[in-house]
């Protein structure tokens, strides 16, 4: 007799989700360049080397800021950013450069970020431009595609 749909379905669907769940950095740095890009007026002249070099370049950065998001290691607090903020929630990255308090000044979502990883992380502040505030903002952008910008928006 043949195993039935019922029966060998779940089966492997309980195969593949513990796989997802041995490696779940793995996973989740797969997760992050998964979905559909939005839509982008190109000029038509653009090199096509050149445009698959910037996407794989960039979800390369997207993918390691994936991983960083669920690094407990950035800080030393054992926190990390996903547990504030799951998949980039509430990190606005379409709202700045903007006005924030605690600078009583107005700076760029890198800025920001260096102050989650020193004020909730109790990290060291990171450079601005390093590869990893870089991939950070990648992620967090990338998980915000489809956001108006709205310059200035207070948050979160
Ligand atoms: C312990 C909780 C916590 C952790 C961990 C944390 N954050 Fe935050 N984050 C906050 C809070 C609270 C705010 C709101 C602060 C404010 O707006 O003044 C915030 C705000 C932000 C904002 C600005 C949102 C806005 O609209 O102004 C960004 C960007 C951000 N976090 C990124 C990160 C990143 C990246 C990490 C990891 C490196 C991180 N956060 C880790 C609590 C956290």
């Amino acid at each position: 007799m043949k195993p039935s749909i019922q029966i060998v379905l779940p089966a492997m669907l309980a195969v593949l989700v513990t796989i997802a769940q041995s490696s779940p950095g793995v996973a989740a740095a797969d997760e992050a360049t998964k979905a559909p890009r939005g839509i982008h007026v190109q000029s038509p002249k653009l090199d096509p080397a050149l445009v698959r070099k910037t996407q794989e370049e960039t979800d390369k950065v997207i993918r390691r800021g994936a991983a960083l998001w669920k690094d407990r290691q950035l800080g030393t607090n054992g926190q990390n950013c996903n547990m504030c903020h799951p998949s980039g929630a509430a990190t606005h990255p379409e709202t700045f450069p903007k006005f924030k308090q605690q600078f009583g000044r107005v700076v760029t979502v890198q800025e920001f970020i260096n102050w989650c990883i020193v004020a909730a992380m109790r990290g060291d502040s990171q450079e601005i431009g390093s590869e990893d505030l870089t991939a950070l903002e990648a992620y967090q952008a990338y998980e915000s595609r489809g956001q108006i910008m709205e310059i200035g928006v207070p948050g979160p």
